[in-house]
This record gives structure tokens, sequence and C-alpha cells, in this order.
């Protein structure tokens, strides 16, 4: 393998090989290559991320360095002293470079003819009238908007609106309910929030602006809300001078109106994204344009061999992390056709997906295990119903892939030939970390493989500082990549716990490596739950059930779940002389489904007269979870409890509520 080839890629003037079949990979040949540019990118990583950073985006200015390192603080600049917008990248450099009239967004609504298709003329067309409208409700360079919305192309052309402007995005999942939209909107002080009547839900309707309306009240920041009419709900409440119809906002400007790019520093925030951190208040993760941008278009292109004629789906929710990486923001650098679907897989039939790829020949489709695990419940035969034979990657993200998830998924769906592409990483990491190259890397199942080349991942002893180990630990990263979050908004200390304790990034999951030095995620060692690859907060949970007066005390644990991954568990000790019923239950889920979501609800409540504590008091959630997830033999060290009498009665109450036994009586 000769170096001279190894400079080409980096460089993007090799071209890539033939696809034969579309059964190899275009850009990495093989382990042997994967090797050298892994080495190459640890000898000098501003070599190998200036190569592809000049390869993969078009820059106004060039950097005057490829990283400037603040180690102390654990700040990192990439390409400092560069001028980009993200805006132009993905679509303005496309008009021009022969992608002109090729889709760039095909969009399907729920319902089956419900169709749209943009290519990127179409896409600059509305984006540039966005911009102007917004531009004239004042938003500038700095500015928060909002974006409260289903999956629809607006969410889409809202973002690429803002970037060109240079605003920044905060999107907020539109399954979240009033407490997860409050203190998101709160937390980024958007002046704008871009909303629409109602979101499309396997057959239902889901009102967004209704809901935000209350919402609001509490958010002083907020300037104006603009709806977009999808639902076609009528007594949507608008309130004057506040509140206006997308398309009356875009109606002021023509269809010719060019809107041209902010020149943003390549350190300017393109985006904040909030995410579930240990605290119950959401995370306000920031990612930067250039090194964003940069990681974006780099991952897309390795980890899913992305070629030019291809047509990729990414099932993930715009909201997540994932739909802005995978979805949005790397397909379109690269020019790329990008599938955006408002439904669910398993509505009005478990078929959905597969109509999908057969409609639109999707080549590469990525998502998430849960779903995979949900559709293999309903039988193979919905599968066999269509032509898969388009397809020729296969992704998942969002937890572990448990082995017969992923045997079904390569049989069923890759024909027993597709690779699957499992792809560790997190909002903060902006892309994919530990992932094999298809084609290229030696798969297991159930593990993500290795670090991606110039990603530096290790495992951790708990306790020290130094000293790796290839037992179980923390998983690690040990140098700055340029997808890496910047900062977390407003909250420089919690940026900085991420650093605290190993002196390098520290990921908040518990990781072992084999003896191929393949990586095996474990799953949290924080207080978060990942529900169905969602990433949820215990102590948020924790503290809305806490606010219902007949509770003294909550504890939130995570549970194994066949379909979900994880689930979530709750323990409540109530007041005294509060009855243990389903009424209480009720009243509870129903506080959780109003604050935060339905993704929130417990899978089971369970009462306890006391929780188990330590002589300080607090509780000690490490047996709980054991208890939670049937493992009472194996509590680990109970030698701190205060009261070790509690874990009787508590076991014998989760025994009974999975025989789905009532609680009995009252607190005592
Ligand atoms: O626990 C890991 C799990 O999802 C967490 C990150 O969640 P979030 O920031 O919401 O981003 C999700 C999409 C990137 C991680 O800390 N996770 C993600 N991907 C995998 C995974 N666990 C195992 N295998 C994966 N492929």
């Amino acid at each position: 393998m000769s170096q001279q080839r190894i400079t080409t890629l980096l460089a993007g003037t090799r071209s890539y090989l033939p696809p034969e079949h579309g059964r190899s990979n275009a850009w990495i040949c093989g382990q042997e290559e994967y090797e050298l540019l892994s080495k190459r990118a640890l000898d000098d990583p501003s070599d190998f991320w200036g190569a592809r950073a000049s390869h993969l985006l078009h820059w106004f200015k060039r950097w005057d360095k490829v990283l400037e390192a603040d180690e102390a603080r654990h700040k990192y600049k990439w390409f400092a002293g560069s001028r980009l917008n993200a805006s132009f990248n993905c679509i303005d450099r496309h008009l021009i470079d022969g992608r002109r009239n090729k889709a760039a967004l095909i969009w399907q609504g729920e319902q089956e003819m419900d169709v749209r298709c943009y290519t990127y003329q179409m896409l600059y067309t509305e984006v540039c009238r966005v911009a102007h409208a917004l531009s004239s409700m004042r938003i500038r360079k700095g500015d928060h908007v909002a974006l409260y919305m289903p999956m629809i192309p607006e969410l889409a052309i809202a973002m690429l609106a803002c970037a060109r402007i240079g605003a920044v995005h905060t999107a907020i999942f539109s399954g979240y309910a009033e407490g997860g939209v409050r203190s998101r909107i709160q937390g980024s002080k958007a002046k704008i929030v871009i909303t629409a009547d109602a979101a499309k839900r396997a057959g239902k309707i889901k009102p967004l602006k209704a809901n935000l309306d209350p919402i609001l009240e509490k958010c002083p920041s907020v300037a104006h809300v603009v709806v977009v009419k999808h639902a076609n709900l009528d007594n949507v409440s608008m309130q004057r001078s506040r509140d206006i119809w997308w398309e009356d906002m875009i109606d002021d400007f023509t269809l010719n109106s060019d809107f041209p790019c902010e020149p943003m520093d390549a350190n300017d925030t393109l985006f904040l994204l909030h995410t579930s951190g240990s605290t119950g208040k959401p995370t306000g993760i920031m990612h930067s344009t250039g090194g964003y941008l940069t990681y974006a278009a780099h991952t897309t292109q390795w980890c899913f061999d992305m070629r030019d004629d291809d047509v990729y789906w990414c099932t993930a929710d715009i909201g997540w992390i994932t739909g802005h990486t995978y979805g949005i923001y790397g397909p379109l650098v690269l020019g790329a056709t990008t599938v955006m679907f408002e439904g669910v897989p398993t509505w009005p039939k478990p078929d959905r997906y597969w109509r999908i790829v057969e409609k639109f020949r999707v080549n590469i489709f990525y998502t998430a295990p849960t779903v995979i695990r949900s559709l293999m419940r309903t039988g193979e035969a919905w599968t066999e119903r269509y032509d898969l034979t388009s397809l020729r990657i296969l992704g998942s993200v969002g937890e572990p892939i448990n082995p017969e998830a992923w045997q079904w998924y390569h049989k069923c769906i890759g024909n027993g030939e597709l690779p699957i592409v499992d792809t560790w990483w997190q909002t903060e990491t902006g892309g994919a970390m530990i992932a094999p190259m298809p084609y290229a890397t030696m798969l297991k199942p159930g593990s993500a493989t290795t670090p991606l080349p110039g990603i530096e991942a290790g495992v951790m002893a708990s306790a020290g500082r130094d000293g790796e180990q290839t037992a179980a630990g923390s998983l690690v990263i040990k140098n700055p990549w340029p997808g890496m979050m910047i900062g977390v908004y407003n909250d420089e200390e919690k940026y900085q716990s991420y650093f605290s304790r190993f002196g390098c990034y520290e990921s908040g999951d518990g990781a072992q490596i084999d003896e191929d030095g393949y990586f095996w995620i474990l799953g949290r060692i924080d207080d978060s739950i990942n529900v169905s690859g969602h990433r949820l907060s215990t102590v948020e949970i924790e503290s809305v059930l806490s606010a219902c007066p007949e509770v003294a005390e909550a504890a939130v644990v995570p549970m194994p779940h066949s379909l979900k991954g994880e689930a979530i568990y709750a323990y409540i000790a109530t007041r005294d002389d509060v009855p243990w019923n389903d009424a209480l239950r009720k009243t509870l889920r129903e506080m959780v489904q109003r604050d935060i979501g339905a993704l929130a609800n417990p899978e089971y409540i369970q009462f306890v007269n006391a929780m188990p504590k330590t002589s300080s008091g607090k509780i000690i959630r490490r047996v709980l979870r054991k208890i939670a997830g049937d493992m009472y033999d194996d509590l680990g060290d109970v030698t701190a409890l205060a009261n070790p009498e509690a874990l009787t009665a508590i076991i014998a109450g989760h025994r009974n509520i999975l025989k789905g036994e009532p609680d009995t009586g009252a607190a005592s």
C-alpha cells in the first residue's frame, strides 16, 4: 500500500474505485489502508485533518492553524482564523459543481402520496427566502432560533437558513412535552421559535403550536413564533404581532431573492443541541461551524462509503444529533441525496421502511437497534414483500445492537451480505467515533469495532487518571478531534466536568476492549438512561415525580428491556398515609408525560416504604438498579447501607410488580 495512495485519498484527488456491484469500499480499501491512515492521522493530526478539511469543504478563507489547543482549559480551536458558511457548503457550492438539479432532499410524508422532492436549486431558493424573512425579523449572526418542528422539509430549510445568517439553531424534539420544551427554550434564550400547527404521528395529530403557547408565557426571550401549516388544523390561535404563518412570512420574498452567506469563523457556533446530563437541567451542547462540518462530512463519506449517486436514508429524527449530522449536514455537504420520513416504521403497517427503501431505491440505510427489534417482532414476511436489493450498507446507532437483532438485520434486510456499520458516538462528539469502514473492517456483531482514523479511544480504570486496562472501564477519548463540542452553553463548569476525571474527554459510557482491539460498549455509567436510543436524565425524571405532593422521594434507574434496550424503573416513597394504588401511578405517569414527554414514561412504578440509604442519607441507586434488573443475588457491597432491612421489602415488592400483583396497603 503506497503512501502516495493515502496522500491522494486525503487530498480527494484519488478517484474512488469502481463500485463493482457496490460490494467494495470506494474510499478505504481494506484493513491495511485503514491502519496506514490511522497511523498517519495520529502521527500528524494537523496534516490529516487539514487535508480532509480542504478536500471536503469550501472555505472563504483558509485557516492560519489547523488546531490551536489550550490544553489546560481543554479548549480546542480547529481551523483557527478561517472563514466559511455551513449553508454555502450544503447548498451553494453544489449549484456550480454539476449537482444543481440533483435531488438534495426527498421527503416522504406520513401519507403514502405525500412526497416532496427538493433539488439543490430548489433548496437554495427556499433557504434564501427564509433567511430573508428571519433577517427581516431582526435575526442576526449569533442570535438563537429554536426549532420545535415535526420531520418536515421546513425543518431542514430553517436550519440552513439560520446557518446562512450565522444564527444558532437549537432543535427541540417534537415528542418533548411542556417541561422539556420550556427548559430548552429558556436555556437557549431563543428570540424566535419556529414550529408547526401539529405533527402527524401514526395516524394521529399532535398539536405543537397549542402546546407551545402556555410555555411561551414563561419564555420572555421569544419575540416571534413562526408556524408552518402542516396538518391544516382549524382554530390555531395566533397572537397578533408575535405569531406569523410560515407561508405569510416568506410570501414577501421573491423566488429569485439571493441571500448572501455570512462568512463565519470556523469556531463560531453552528448550533446548540440539548442533551440529558447528569443534572436535572438539560445540557446545551455547542458545535462549531468548521470543525463540526468537516467531521460530519468526513465520517459520512468514510463510514457510509458515500458515493455520488447514492440515495441515503438516516431514519433519526432531526431533533437529535444523529438527524443533524447524518440526516442533514453530512450528506448535504457531500452533495448527496438524503431521505427524510415523517412517519413511524409500523404505521399503517410494519412495512413502512421497506416500502420507502424500494420506492426510492435507497442505497444506505441507517437506523437504531430499537427499530430493528420492534420490526423483528412483526415477522420477516413484511420484509420479503419488497425489493431491498438497492441497499449496499446498513448502519446502526444509539445503543449496542444485540446479536439477535444484528443477525436479523443482516439476514432479512441485508440478504445475508451487507455489512452493518455500528457507529458509537454521542451528541458531544458531533459524529461517529468508533465504527467500521464498510467492506474494509472485519465485523463482530455487537461491537462498534475500532476507533476511526485520528481518534484515540481508550478504556481507563475507573479509579485513576492513567493506566489503560483491558477490563471494563470508562471509555475516554484521549486526543481532540474536529467534531468535538466547543462548549456547554452558559455552563463552563459542566464542560470542564467532562475532562476533570481523566484529564481527557470522558464519555460517560463503560466499555471493554477485546484481544483484537475491538470496543464493546457496555452502556452509560452516569445518571443517564438510554431508552430506545434516547438519552434521558434520571435526575430530570426524578424531579418531576418528586413534585407530586404525595411523593416523599423518587429514585429512577434503568432496567434491561427486550425492545427498548433500557426502560425506566421508578421507586417511589410516598408520604405518610398515602394509599399505594394505580390511580397514583396514573397521576405520576401523566406528570412525566406532560412535563418531559411520553418517552420518559416509567415502565414500572414501585412504591416503597423506604429507600436504601447510606448513613448520610444518600440513596444507593446502585442497589436499586440491581433489583430492577432482577439481579438480587448480586447486590454488591451493601455494608454502607444504613437500613439493610429495607431491601427485603423492596425485593418482595419488585417480584410482585413483575407478577402484576398490586402493591398492598398504604405506606406504614
Ligand atoms: O451510551 C451511548 C449510546 O448513546 C449515548 C449517546 O447518546 P446521544 O448523545 O443521545 O447520541 C445518540 C446518537 C449518537 C452514548 O453515550 N450509544 C450511541 N451509539 C451507540 C451507543 N451505545 C452502543 N453502541 C452504539 N453504536
